[in-house]
């Protein structure tokens, strides 16, 4: 072995730990062929751990996963659990404390999978949704304030003047509903930092057009500024095509015509849900991988499919998704030429159509896949 690398795993829950399996297997098999050592290192954050402990993730945990390469991640959720702990106490936590500020999720449609937007071909979804991954209605600035009553807190109805009363001329002191709000937080480093990635990405891979999506028509503040920071950032890039789309109509776009779309640089909230709209439109979640970059530090890999507690230890899931995310990691770290093994793999598998798992319209295990990813892998040139 020439080189090596240490990779945090956190496998997560419900699907997460049987697609990770095939994950580690494919990558495993991928850098025997190509000579560099992967060293796998375990920890526990999930929903399991949290049960037993009450720990999400802590302070050296964090610390410890500082010092890898990589983080491969799993996917985490569970039923037991209320909506919001797991994932703002482990997945956004990493997130954050890595600064991970670009998420970035290809878009691209394999041959051999079949998009729902029946006529289009691969060269016509082949595009990537650079997603600011750290601000935005991300930031988890919040609460909720009771009009009247007792117990109600000084500085809740403080806020509530501001965002009410001032605004809108509500008349605070006869209005005693309730209220909840929530503060979107965007910055001109935060924004910069993202564009310029978008801009450098479109660049390298020989792209001419990056598109910035935004609600700027009614978010005035925010996504306004947003805009204002994309136009300054396009100057440094005169070879690169700019254009704004608001993310509603981008929504119809994407999908009436996706081959319009190359980078699509977009804030937090909106590149959530826009990916998961690309991830239909490439075949589904199954397929769909993400990368959670932070070009100085550490970075982390995952589906972008959630925990899917229904189909938990049953070894049906579609690890593809979990696999291309290896192939987006071990690019990452400077394996560019086995990512690309692991990709052709992958599509050498879906054109042949032999074994795909139940989403994709067949009926092989997950394992099944993982295994026909290797065989690929070892059968090329
Ligand atoms: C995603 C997920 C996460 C997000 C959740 C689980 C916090 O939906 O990775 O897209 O909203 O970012
Ligand atoms: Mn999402």
């Amino acid at each position: 072995m020439t080189h090596g690398y240490n990779i945090a795993v956190i496998r997560g829950d419900g699907i997460g730990p049987e697609v990770m399996q095939e994950g580690e297997k494919v990558l495993d098999a991928v850098s025997e062929r190509e000579n560099f050592e992967l060293r796998w290192i375990e920890y526990p954050p999930g929903a399991e751990h949290y049960l037993q402990t009450g720990e999400l993730l802590c302070e050296d945990t964090l610390k410890e996963l500082e010092r890898c390469d990589a983080i491969y991640f799993g996917c985490i959720g569970d039923p037991r659990i209320e909506p919001g702990i797991l994932e703002q106490g482990i997945l956004l936590t990493l997130r954050f404390y890595f600064d991970q500020y670009v998420n970035l999720r290809p878009v691209k449609l394999l041959d051999g999978v079949r998009t729902p937007l029946a006529g289009k071909r691969p060269e016509d979804i082949d595009f990537s949704v650079v997603r600011e991954n750290t601000e935005d209605f991300y930031v988890g600035i919040g609460g909720r304030a009771k009009g009247k009553g007792k117990g109600k807190k000084r500085d809740e109805l403080e806020i509530k003047r501001t965002l009410y009363h001032i605004k809108f001329g509500l008349d605070i002191e006869s209005d005693a509903d309730e209220l909840a709000y929530q503060i979107g937080v965007v910055t001109r480093e935060g924004c910069e930092r993202v564009m310029r990635f978008a801009f450098e990405l479109a660049r390298a891979q020989g792209k001419k057009k990056v598109t910035s999506v935004d609600k700027a028509n009614v978010l005035t503040h925010g996504y306004g500024f947003w805009r204002e920071v994309f136009t300054d950032v396009a100057k440094d890039y005169p070879d690169i095509d700019t254009e704004f789309n608001f993310v509603d109509a981008i929504c119809m776009w994407l999908v009436k015509n996706p081959e319009w779309f190359q980078v699509i640089v977009t804030p937090n909230m909106f590149g959530d849900i826009i990916t998961d709209l690309g991830a239909m439109i490439q075949g589904g979640l199954g397929l769909a991988p993400g990368a959670n970059i932070n070009p100085d530090g550490v970075s982390m890999f995952e589906p972008i499919h959630g925990s899917a507690p229904k189909y938990a230890g049953k070894g049906v899931s579609n690890p593809i998704a979990t696999i291309w995310a290896g192939a987006l990691l071990l690019e990452n770290v400077g394996e560019v030429r086995a990512a690309e093994r692991v990709l052709h793999a992958i599509e050498a598998v879906l054109r042949e159509g032999q074994v795909r798992t139940y989403d994709l319209g067949g009926n092989s295990k997950t394992s099944e896949v993982g295994n026909a990813i290797i065989e690929k892998i070892r059968a090329q040139g």
